[in-house]
């Protein structure tokens, strides 16, 4: 139904996808233990959207009768430098996740597998919006420098567009 070589990339990002839900959850866990309570949020947060996405692919392989085979995941980073050193890893996750997604698409649109084309749409437009929002707390965070409370303050007066929203 879908092409073969698009379905192992397809397999390979939900490894890759549920490896940005551990690296969220570990950049909770220690903005946690740093006492920046919005930042654990806005991770929090981010790692279940994560976890939606590996899920969302399981499902299309699922629909599409391909074989699942999730991969092993790498262990996460658990500790940063800096606030702005755990931003900039995550903003450098995001750029990577949508090379992928990238190289995926072009991959079924050389196949002319529409279907597997047309279920990345929503993933290419997802990856666009969590670039820019990473970006936009990277330049808040080097703005801050060591003054991480004004971080905290950025958080939670912009929030997140999707925070509290269920995983999609
Ligand atoms: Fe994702
Ligand atoms: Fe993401």
């Amino acid at each position: 139904m879908i092409d073969a070589a698009a379905s192992k990339l397809i397999n390979e990002q939900v490894g890759h996808e549920f490896a940005a839900f551990l690296q969220y959850v570990a950049h909770a866990a220690w903005f946690e233990g740093e006492a920046l309570p919005e930042l654990a949020r806005y991770f929090s947060a981010q790692a279940e959207e994560e976890r939606g996405h590996a899920l969302k692919m399981v499902k299309f392989l699922n629909d599409t009768n391909q074989e699942i085979a999730i991969p092993s995941i790498p262990a996460p980073v658990g500790s940063f430098a800096s606030v702005e050193e755990a931003v900039r890893l995550a903003h450098t996750q995001e750029v990577r996740v949508t090379e992928q997604i990238k190289a995926i698409y072009d991959a079924a649109a050389a196949a002319n597998d529409r279907l597997t084309q047309n279920f990345l749409q929503w993933f290419l437009e997802e990856q666009v919006e969590e670039v820019a929002s990473m970006d936009a707390l990277l330049r808040v965070a080097r703005r801050a420098g060591d003054d991480v409370f004004r971080v905290e303050d950025y958080i939670a007066r912009e929030g997140h567009p999707e925070a509290g929203a269920p995983a999609k």
